[in-house]
């Protein structure tokens, strides 16, 4: 069903469905991975930019965030307006793949777009040709592996956003994890694989065991997708907006926020956790 912004909203119901599922690469140096040479890397960047600026998509996506964030505003009846961070996880590796690119792109248009105050990025595979053009860009390198466990800022004028564009499922739940509140959670946005399209993919007991978070939240949660038509390479594909409104949080029965305990991954691909890097 899509509304009159173009938006497909996603029903929750279960059923088996083949969906998007992360792969993610090595962990990256300059010798395993073909890079581009860096004036290469630069200008087809901007190309990427400039499509990205003018996708109509991805325009539908900025004001349905600035819609929210205002509509947060004021049910929350504040003077000040909301503070924004954006934190870009596993973008990808961009001196490299065309995808990753693109991904790139968007983040820095999503950063000018809604005015961040702040942006911060990490992907274990970056080599150092990829986090000087980062640098450059005025974007902060996360020093170390979080793993995705990172606390949305405090300040209570503050949205945090994540973009975390076709990242494995353990990403997104450690990230739920890590802010399992709803006072956390109301000010966080998140861009990434349709919660609904993993459920569909796979079994609910796998869901319910391994991604207990993602499962948890899953029914209190307003999904957006992103319409992937418009941009080339799947850029987009599987991809969507999460809100998690303060309405339906209230909503959760409180013996499932109480259910804390810190998920765990052993044999999960889809994740660069910190032993893998020592
Ligand atoms: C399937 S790839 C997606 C890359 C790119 N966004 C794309 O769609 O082509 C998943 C990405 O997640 C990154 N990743 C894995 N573990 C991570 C972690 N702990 N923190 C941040 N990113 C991570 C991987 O390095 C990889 O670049």
């Amino acid at each position: 069903m899509a509304d009159s912004d173009g938006f497909q909203f996603i029903s929750h119901k279960r059923g088996r469905k083949k969906g998007n599922t992360a792969q993610i690469l090595p962990t990256g140096t300059e010798q395993n991975r073909d890079i581009e040479d860096l004036g290469y890397v630069q200008r087809r960047l901007e190309q990427c930019l400039v499509e990205i600026e003018s996708c109509p998509a991805v325009g539908r996506l900025v004001l349905a965030i600035k819609d929210i964030i205002s509509n947060q505003d004021s049910a929350c009846s504040r003077k000040k307006p909301f503070r924004t961070e954006l934190i870009g996880y596993g973008i990808g590796p961009f001196a490299s793949s065309l995808p990753a690119k693109y991904h790139l792109a968007m983040l820095l248009h999503l950063r000018k777009s809604l005015n961040v105050s702040e942006c911060l990025v990490y992907d274990p595979v970056w080599v150092s040709v990829e986090n000087d053009i980062l640098l450059k860009s005025d974007c902060n390198l996360i020093p170390h592996n979080e793993e995705g466990k990172r606390t949305v800022c405090q300040d209570k004028d503050t949205m945090s956003i994540f973009f975390m564009p076709h990242c494995g499922k353990a990403l997104y739940n450690n990230l739920l994890w890590t802010n399992w509140k709803s006072t956390s959670l109301c000010r966080t946005l998140l861009i990434g694989n349709s919660f609904s399209e993993m459920a569909l993919s796979m079994p609910d007991q796998v869901l319910k065991s391994s991604y207990m978070y993602i499962s948890r939240v899953l029914p209190y949660t307003t999904i957006i997708d992103v319409d992937k038509s418009e941009l080339p390479e799947e850029v987009l594909s599987s991809t969507a907006l999460h809100v998690f409104s303060d309405k339906l949080l209230q909503t959760i029965p409180e013996d499932i926020w109480l259910q804390t305990q810190e998920p765990l991954y052993e044999d999960d691909v889809e994740i660069i956790q910190n032993i893998q890097l020592k």
